[in-house]
């Protein structure tokens, strides 16, 4: 079945503090937002992107204007996102229907992860092939974890079976607008897609990708972008 992709990209960036939103900064040669494009945008197996952006296009059009020609191909016309991560996602599902069949599959990426690599896309979509209803990008939290009240150690939290979930995560159309309409008529706070599919019952599964396919956050990590990006595109 044709793969698309929904790309949330109508978040402020409050962590991050920049006038502009974080999408939008230039990381090297382009915006972020142009590097997340052409990274899936450039993968063969992907058939058309839609982008939720903000109501003002004055930034999307500027991004539009430096991503390969192959991924300008690939763009369908922008939607205007929502209050939430989710409600953005939502939008750009529904905007996705009038151009997708309900038993296609979606991939949705933040707009913030510039550094995908196409051998995680690649395992990604192996595990669909594979027969997988959904599944996602993730690693095994490598850190020791800490429960903590006011700056005070309450205690660690075994990391066992514990995996940190990145995007993009891939589930069918119909089946991710349906979860995630549900879950936000009930006012449920929804962090990820696969959140919304294990509450309608579902098992996605996790597919381990490269820990470099970071989600800019703060400023620092717009350098540590900029240092991945080399090695991957080199
Ligand atoms: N996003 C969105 N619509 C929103 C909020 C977020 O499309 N209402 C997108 C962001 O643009 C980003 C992705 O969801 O690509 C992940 O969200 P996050 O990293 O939290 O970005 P922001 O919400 O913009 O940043 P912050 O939380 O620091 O304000
Ligand atoms: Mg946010």
């Amino acid at each position: 079945r044709p793969v698309w992709a929904v790309i949330p990209a109508a978040g402020s960036g409050s962590r991050m503090g920049t006038a502009i939103p974080k999408q939008f900064l230039m990381l090297q040669d382009k915006p972020v937002l142009a590097h997340t494009l052409d990274r899936l945008g450039l993968h063969p197996r992907l058939r058309g992107i839609q982008v939720a952006t903000a109501a003002d296009k004055a930034q999307w059009n500027a991004v539009a204007q430096h991503v390969a020609p192959l991924t300008r191909d690939k763009l369908l016309p922008v939607c205007v996102g929502g209050e939430s991560r989710a409600q953005s996602v939502l939008r750009g599902l529904e905007a996705l229907d009038a151009h997708a069949d309900p038993r296609d599959w979606v991939l949705v990426h933040d707009a913030a992860r510039p550094c995908l690599r196409q051998a995680d896309i690649d395992a990604l979509l192996q595990a669909l092939d594979a027969g997988a209803e959904g599944a996602i990008l993730g690693a095994p939290v490598a850190d020791t974890l800490k429960r903590v009240d006011n700056c005070v150690i309450q205690e660690t939290v075994p990391r066992q079976q514990l995996w940190r979930a990145f995007t993009p995560q891939a589930f069918r159309l119909g089946s991710l607008r349906a979860a995630l309409s549900a879950a936000l008529r009930q006012g449920v706070e929804i962090t990820d897609e696969a959140s919304a599919i294990e509450r309608a019952g579902g098992h996605p599964r996790m597919v381990q990708g490269h820990t470099d396919n970071l989600k800019i956050t703060l400023s620092e990590d717009m350098d540590m972008a900029a240092i991945i990006l080399v090695g991957i595109l080199a």
